[in-house]
């Protein structure tokens, strides 16, 4: 049996607010990702995964969803949508959503109707429920800090929301919302969109009897999300859902925002084969850029998968501190030896728009910003296509909805055979041209402090030098791709490898 393409593919996210704007009203939009398709092919990518592209009053920029099957205004309509993922069909790239099942917007008409009366038809699609002791009706924590409940005068009853009150929780006790989310998915699927991006994906499901969580042990005045998330029933949505992807031809995959540290709790949403095709993996996005620690991240997660589950790295989103910063602090070896990082470990990489060129968390100074919830803007900003005005964002006398920040830009890496944009175009070639790259196993191989070095099936290496001091690691054969490509070509017999350098080696 052939492998799903999304195995031996590259996802490529897309914050479609920040990517190109087709109209000139300094907002990124679908029209503007159909336009950059081309660069796109160029770059060779096999998937792209839109943030939420539904209707929303962006109080959480998108993941406040007021309506599941539209399109947001501000991004473009149906037919765009529809335009686009043709086209990029006929390119071989697929298109995923991303879907929010955890909590809706309090602007939806689902939960107008729940919060308007006790026996409103809606009202068991939220989670309402009586205070005690003249509080909340437990001790739960919102992400976002502060009690999960918020109390609705209207009914005198609390709602439940793990994130902002603008995002009231779905009730997955109720049967109505697991057949309209089985509708949404349809709908979706049944327009060509390859999949979906699963948010909060380990929370979904709360307890029934809303036990109190216990106190978090690591982090003073905080409970650990036991009974409000990660609960055992989230597995079966999952079984649902991977059944209706498999009605489809090809099978629609559903990737997981599992955000959940330890590997064998992240590696359980692959079920046995039966749930989550890909779970993202927030240990590796975590951990520090040295080679102990990835090391056994990577070892820990090769381990903890199910033969029939695949790995998924990403080190940046629209979530965290884009890695040339957070990694690399801005150093373009570092950010060279992230990207064979992301690219050259056995599992699907997924792109963040920006990594390509080795983009920097940008500065939002504070009369820019937007989130509410600290440094995310920062690495939600406009993609930088050129120097000149609107840096081929937008129209040049555009104020683009997030500052342009500073920094490199595609164009002036795009004909530059040294560039970082040249070096990730060159390892998604190799990963094209050869099948161990794509399929090959992981084995960790024995290397010099601060050297990180694995092989992918018989005849492939990879060493990265994560230290300060130059090494030798025992590897030889020839060099393929090195993040000095004046080596590429080169025959070697023992590796040495400078500060932060790295190669991939044909053994
Ligand atoms: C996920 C999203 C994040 C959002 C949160 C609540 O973590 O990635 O952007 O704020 O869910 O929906
Ligand atoms: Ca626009």
């Amino acid at each position: 049996m052939s492998r799903p393409w999304w195995q031996d593919g590259v996802i490529y996210q897309i914050y479609p607010r920040s990517f190109a704007d087709s109209n000139a009203d300094g907002i990124g939009d679908l029209e503007g990702i159909r336009r950059k398709l081309d660069y796109l092919e160029w770059l060779g990518v096999d998937g792209i995964w839109l943030n939420p592209i539904n209707p929303s009053p962006n109080k959480d920029w998108g993941y406040d969803v007021s309506d599941y099957t539209d399109v947001h205004p501000d991004l473009g309509d149906m037919a765009t949508l529809e335009r686009l993922v043709e086209e990029a069909g006929e390119r071989g790239i697929r298109i995923l959503l991303d879907i929010v099942p955890n909590h809706s917007s309090d602007q939806h008409a689902w939960f107008a109707d729940s919060r308007s009366s006790r026996d409103a038809r809606y009202r068991d699609w939220y989670v309402w429920a009586d205070g005690k002791d003249g509080g909340p009706p437990n001790n739960w924590q919102s992400v976002f800090g502060g009690p999960t409940w918020t109390y609705d005068e209207r009914t005198g009853q609390w709602y439940l929301h793990n994130f902002l009150p603008e995002q009231p929780d779905l009730n997955w006790w109720t049967e109505g919302v697991w057949e309209a989310f089985d509708d949404i998915l349809r709908f979706w699927f049944d327009r060509g969109i390859a999949g979906f991006r699963i948010d909060v994906a380990h929370g979904i499901v709360n307890d029934k009897e809303l036990r109190d969580d216990p106190p978090d042990p690591e982090h003073e005045g905080r409970v650990k999300p036991v009974y409000s998330m990660n609960r055992p029933e989230t597995h079966e949505v999952f079984r649902r859902w991977r059944k209706i992807c498999e009605e489809y031809d090809p099978a629609r995959l559903l990737v997981g925002e599992t955000h959940v540290l330890d590997p064998v709790v992240m590696a359980s949403y692959y079920g046995d084969g039966d749930e989550l095709q890909l779970a993202f993996n927030f240990a590796c996005v975590y951990a520090p850029f040295e080679a102990d620690p990835l090391r056994s991240v990577v070892e820990q997660t090769e381990a903890a998968i199910p033969e029939r589950g695949w790995p998924v790295w990403t080190l940046s989103n629209h979530d965290v501190i884009r890695f040339p910063t957070r990694w690399a602090g801005g150093d373009p070896d570092k950010i060279r030896c992230a990207l064979f990082v992301l690219l050259l470990l056995r599992g699907t990489p997924v792109l963040y728009y920006g990594d390509e060129i080795g983009l920097e968390q940008q500065e939002v100074p504070e009369e820019r910003e937007l989130d509410f919830a600290g440094d995310r803007d920062g690495a939600r900003t406009p993609m930088r296509w050129s120097a000149g005005p609107g840096h081929g964002f937008t129209s040049k006398d555009v104020e683009p909805w997030l500052p342009f920040g500073t920094g490199t830009d595609v164009e002036s890496q795009r004909d530059d055979p040294d560039s970082i944009l040249s070096l990730c175009r060159a390892l998604l070639a190799a990963r094209r041209e050869r099948e161990e790259l794509r399929s090959g196993a992981y084995a960790s191989m024995s290397a010099p402090e601060c050297v990180w070095a694995w092989r992918r099936g018989d005849s492939h290496a990879v060493a990265l030098n994560l230290g300060a001091d130059a090494a030798t690691v025992d590897v030889s054969g020839m060099i393929l791709v090195g993040t000095r490509r004046d080596r590429d070509g080169e025959d070697v017999s023992g590796l040495t490898l400078g500060p932060y350098e790295g190669a991939l080696v044909q053994l």
